[in-house]
């Protein structure tokens, strides 16, 4: 990490050039705005192809212990990375076979140049699509959000961060009752263990549908302005999938996950839920990056 490969990660992020039509980017499908996602159901790829999954938020990725809803095995940035640019079925930016000369296109940008340059020092020639990779790598490790009124009320100790509806949404979703923080655990709410199996954070419904396989347990900072949700995007708002846990709740499986709520939640527990999670929202974080679009 250095400063002048995090400004060079953040310039080619929304750099166009990566994608194979010349107008799509890592940014067209991570919104700084939303919190690095976008508003579609699933993603859609430069050239209009639907990808089979909702772009993730990127909040805190820096500390995954693995990447994407359904690929355990992908355990770095780095290596995530290649699948947005290689990927061909579908297309997502569509550089598979012009890695050579999309590095060839920045090399010839003086701009790009001297950014290069200054990125990694010892290189003669350090125009490469590996140093796209890393310095984009170095980029989405400053992707840190820790400054919502939840962590202010919890660890800054502002009393008044908080309201009473919140803090009644937080006791709950930290309880047996709902069992949410069992699956959606740790400072980043996410799925950041390995189980017995050495697996990394995925958890599934049972038959409940469309999440019967496992899937990550995906993050909960910011997710207030992550819609829609789910690995298939198939909720529209936060009171949709609380919907959802309440309806798990209402009629338990014995094949369910445990960690499941094991009865409906009422209205007012419906309402308290929403209010902790949008206390989740940390506005500096969407300040300090929409500035860069
Ligand atoms: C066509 C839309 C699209 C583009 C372009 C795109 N992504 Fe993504 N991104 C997604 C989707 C969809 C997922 C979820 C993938 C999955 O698991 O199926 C994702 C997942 C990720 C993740 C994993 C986050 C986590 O918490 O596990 C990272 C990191 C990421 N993308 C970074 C990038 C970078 C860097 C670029 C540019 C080089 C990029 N993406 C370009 C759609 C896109
Ligand atoms: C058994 C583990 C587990 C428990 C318990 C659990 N979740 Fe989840 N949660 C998940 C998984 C896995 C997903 C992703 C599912 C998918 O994509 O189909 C998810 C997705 C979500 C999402 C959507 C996030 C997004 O970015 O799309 C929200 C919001 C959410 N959960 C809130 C809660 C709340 C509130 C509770 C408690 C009532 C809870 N969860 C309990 C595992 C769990």
């Amino acid at each position: 990490m250095s400063d002048a490969k995090v400004a060079l990660g953040r310039r080619l992020f929304f750099e166009p050039r990566l994608s194979v039509t010349g107008n799509y980017s890592c940014a067209s499908c991570h919104d700084p705005a939303r919190a690095f996602s976008d508003a579609r159901r699933v993603a859609i790829g430069a050239t209009g192809q639907a990808l089979p999954h909702n772009a993730m938020a990127l909040v805190n990725v820096a500390y995954n212990v693995s990447f994407g809803w359904a690929r355990p095995q992908v355990h770095s940035l780095e290596t995530q990375m290649l699948e947005p640019m290689l990927n061909e079925h579908p297309v997502e930016l569509g550089m598979k076979g012009r890695e050579a000369a999309v590095s060839g296109r920045l090399a010839a940008d003086p701009d790009y140049a001297r950014d290069f340059a200054a990125a990694f020092p010892p290189e003669a020639a350090p125009v490469t699509f590996g140093n796209v990779v890393k310095a984009i790598s170095a980029f989405e490790r400053t992707l840190i959000s820790g400054n919502s009124p939840f962590d202010r009320y919890v660890f800054g100790g502002e009393h008044q961060a908080l309201s009473p509806e919140a803090k009644r949404g937080m006791a709950l979703f930290f309880s047996g009752r709902a069992g949410c923080a069992g699956c959606h655990s740790g400072f980043n709410f996410a799925g950041n263990w390995r189980d017995a199996q050495g697996q990394t954070g995925r958890a599934s419904f049972a038959n409940n549908g469309a999440s019967s396989i496992p899937i990550r347990v995906p993050t909960l900072r910011n997710v207030a302005l992550t819609a829609p949700y789910m690995h298939d995007g198939r909720f529209a708002t936060l009171d949709a999938v609380l919907e959802h846990y309440s309806a798990i709740g209402a009629r338990v499986r014995p094949d369910y996950d445990p960690r499941l709520p094991r009865s409906p939640f009422t209205a007012d527990e419906r309402a308290d839920l929403l209010s902790f999670l949008n206390s989740l929202t940390d506005e500096s974080f969407v300040k300090r990056f929409a500035q860069l679009r």
